[in-house]
């Protein structure tokens, strides 16, 4: 039980790659199998023993209390620190230091899913009697990460953010323990990436970095596709977490939304409060925000439909991003990472392949 360790959820950034979804919501508030995508984090860290989380945000920083208050709802202790700048990741955290109390802090990166046991990452810390430890997981492409090098003994020998040309598939999972001497050394009130600054130099200055390898679930929510399928394997049951609104499966429909009898609504979907699922539609792997209709007969796949868009009959969406209040015509097709930005109106049998709108 880690009731000895309290956290930090870095939480500031703009999350433009998710735009338009991020114009009114910060990512980490994004609905996400029924929740914010930020209480599948924090529900994670509380079941691992910790009672005390500093949430570091900026982009759009109210919405954060006002949606988890003191964190009483989660049996949390949560406290907001606002930076007016973004101070970036390292700079985040210098910015929290003064709100922390225990020896060992986790910080995490806010936005990403995963199921690593956080107990496990600890225990790697102090026996390693590390100054920093962090969590590193192997993915197929490690170019849009920070790959992270490790000796024999799990000793971290470099950091390496966004490299074209990564040595190794091993990747900065986006959850670190950090002595919080340390945290105390990284510069106040000026912008630093944990990153391409602390991490690098900690490693030239000779401090014990350790690495901590699993292969637990893992994903990064940071882009429309990635999104979109985490929070699907949280509808389905393959990404855990405690607080799903309902029975992992192929859906979760939440209140007053109405589902037509013979619609196919699988494959992970949420439908949002008040949604409207039509006869004979097909909704495969999505995210339907609340109020958003989706008409008869239309198909859409592994799509994020905003909050009172509307697809309109016999539509055929997929990989797309629908802005809120946004229309998509009857018939229209659109495919390959289509984004229409909130409030436009697709006229009906319009053809549409990777392009904003
Ligand atoms: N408080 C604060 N201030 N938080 C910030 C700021 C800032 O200025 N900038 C970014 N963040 C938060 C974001 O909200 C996000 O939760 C987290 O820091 C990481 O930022 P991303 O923008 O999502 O970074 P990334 O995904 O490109 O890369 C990071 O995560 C990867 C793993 O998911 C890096 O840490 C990589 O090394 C890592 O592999
Ligand atoms: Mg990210």
């Amino acid at each position: 039980m880690l009731d000895d360790v309290e956290a930090v959820v870095l939480v500031g950034g703009k999350g433009t790659r998710l735009r338009p979804l991020t114009l009114s919501a910060p990512k980490p508030m994004l609905p996400t199998a029924g929740v914010p995508f930020l209480a599948h984090l924090l529900s994670r860290i509380r079941a691992a023993g910790v009672r005390r989380v500093v949430l570091g945000t900026s982009y759009l920083a109210e919405t954060f209390e006002e949606h988890f208050g003191n964190g009483e709802s989660l049996d949390l202790e949560l406290t907001y620190v606002v930076e007016d700048q973004p101070l970036g990741t390292g700079g985040g955290i210098a910015n929290v230091a003064k709100h922390l109390t225990t020896d060992d802090v986790m910080v995490f990166n806010g936005d990403v899913l995963c199921g690593t046991d956080l107990t496990a990452v600890v225990d790697t810390h102090r026996r390693t009697e590390a100054d920093v430890t962090l969590h590193l997981v192997r993915v197929q492409d490690p170019r849009a990460y920070g790959c992270v090098p490790t000796d024999a003994d799990g000793r971290v020998q470099a950091f390496l953010e966004k490299t074209e040309d990564p040595p190794t598939d091993q990747i900065n999972a986006g959850c670190y323990v950090f002595r919080r001497s340390v945290i105390e050394e990284i510069p106040q009130g000026r912008v630093v990436s944990v990153e391409r600054e602390t991490f690098p130099g900690l490693l030239e200055a000779g401090a014990v970095v350790s690495g901590h390898v699993d292969n637990a679930y893992w994903r990064d929510m940071g882009t429309p596709a990635d999104l979109v399928h985490g929070s699907a394997d949280l509808v389905r049951g393959v990404a855990p977490s405690a607080a799903l609104p309902g029975p992992a499966g192929e859906s979760i429909v939440l209140p007053g939304a109405t589902v037509a009898k013979d619609a196919f609504v699988f494959g992970g979907t949420t439908v949002g409060r008040n949604a409207v699922i039509g006869a004979g539609a097909k909704v495969e792997g999505c995210m339907v925000f609340d109020g958003a209709v989706i008409e008869p007969h239309a198909v859409v796949e592994t799509s994020v439909v905003g909050a009172g868009a509307r697809i309109e009959a016999g539509a055929h969406v997929r990989d797309a991003v629908i802005g809120d209040r946004a229309v998509v015509g009857a018939h229209c097709e659109l495919k390959g990472g289509v984004r229409v930005w909130p409030e436009v109106r697709l006229p009906p049998h319009g053809v549409r392949f990777s392009a904003d709108v």
